[in-house]
């Protein structure tokens, strides 16, 4: 059975950590849909988490029903980042993950994220200080490297291991490329070879059979899904059921549009205001793309301002799919 150090990961499916998605809400429905070893936070800042700002501290907190739970910190100074783990750690994460991956350029520009593929010594300060500090199981997620020039993800890899890392999740992209091109699950399997903690491979698993392929590809020990949740939240059990079973089953729609309606509900009980029709306008643009009138409710939703409006509409838009109606 896969593990990170004496963490269970089963079934060996991860859920991506994805800033604006994986919130508690998202993870809960994630959670109840089953296929899902390790579910990961949205990542927080050390730099945030350090000075106190509430709204970081804010992302924290989990419900029990998530376990287990991975909670990413990023940052670029090792003490801070450190300290940010002990955070995370007393908030009872069940592992400690640091992102060396980010390539976006806000992120890049604080020496945080890939820039740390850049600066591989301060790279080994942080994994150093966060081991220090933590006694809870410690991934480090990562890209092949700044560029396709300087591929550095074994190097990388070896230090995360040196300095006492229990596994390392590889995004096999450059962070110039960001998404572009296709992940080299190639370098999955170099690294499964070069390292002997376990591997956790990660891109472009976009349905149930591209997860058992990673496996069979690369001898990764966990698969780490994320864009394709949003497609499909019931990846993780048809994956799982997949490995176990050899076959899956395709949800019908009434149950996937009660997923939708459960996850909007949570959604509308805890945020209000601007913060809630922008998650409702992101999910409804998920849950949406493909289905038949799909495109056409996704342009009327751009106008309206009032979350309980939206869903309002969103309701109508199930129903009417459900009863075979609207286009
Ligand atoms: C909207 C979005 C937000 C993301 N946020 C994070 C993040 O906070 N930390 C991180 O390590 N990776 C983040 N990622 C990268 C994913 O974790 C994952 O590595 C990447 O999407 C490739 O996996 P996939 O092809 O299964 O989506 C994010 C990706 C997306 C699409």
């Amino acid at each position: 059975m896969a593990s990170i150090r004496n963490l269970a990961v089963d079934p060996p499916l991860i859920l991506a950590p994805m800033a604006g998605i994986t919130d508690s809400p998202f993870r809960r429905i994630v959670r109840s849909l089953g296929g899902c070893g390790l579910v990961s936070m949205e990542f927080v800042s050390s730099e945030a988490i350090t000075r106190g700002v509430e709204a970081e501290h804010a992302k924290l907190p989990f419900h029990e029903e998530e376990r287990p739970i991975s909670i990413q910190v990023y940052g670029s100074e090792p003490w801070r980042m450190a300290e940010a783990a002990r955070v995370a750690q007393d908030m009872g994460a069940d592992v400690v993950d640091v992102n060396m991956g980010c390539p976006a350029n806000k992120i890049l520009k604080g020496c945080a994220g890939a820039a740390l593929m850049g600066d591989l010594g301060r790279a080994r300060l942080i994994v150093a200080a966060i081991r220090a500090a933590v006694t809870a199981p410690l991934t480090v997620k990562f890209r092949s490297g700044l560029r396709a020039t300087e591929l550095n993800y074994l190097e990388l890899g070896r230090i995360a291991q040196e300095e006492g890392a229990d596994a390392v999740t590889l995004h096999p992209r450059t962070a110039r490329q960001q998404y572009s091109g296709r992940a080299d699950w190639r370098q999955i399997a170099e690294l499964v070879e070069a390292l002997s903690i376990p591997v956790i491979g990660n891109g472009d698993v976009q349905a149930p059979g591209d997860a058992l392929r990673m496996f069979a590809e690369t001898g990764c020990a966990m698969v780490m899904i994320g864009r394709a949740v949003l497609r499909n939240p019931w990846i993780f059990r048809q994956a799982a059921d997949l490995l176990k079973t050899g076959r899956y089953e395709e949800p019908p729609l009434d149950e996937r549009f009660a997923v939708i309606r459960r996850h909007f509900r949570i959604l509308a009980s805890e945020l209000e205001g601007h913060e809630l029709l922008h998650k409702l306008k992101v999910f409804t643009g998920k849950y949406t793309h493909g289905l038949p009138g799909g495109r056409k409710l996704r342009g009327r939703l751009t106008a309206i301002n009032d979350p309980h409006q939206l869903l309002r509409e969103v309701e109508q838009f199930l129903d009417e799919r459900l009863a075979g109606t609207g286009g």
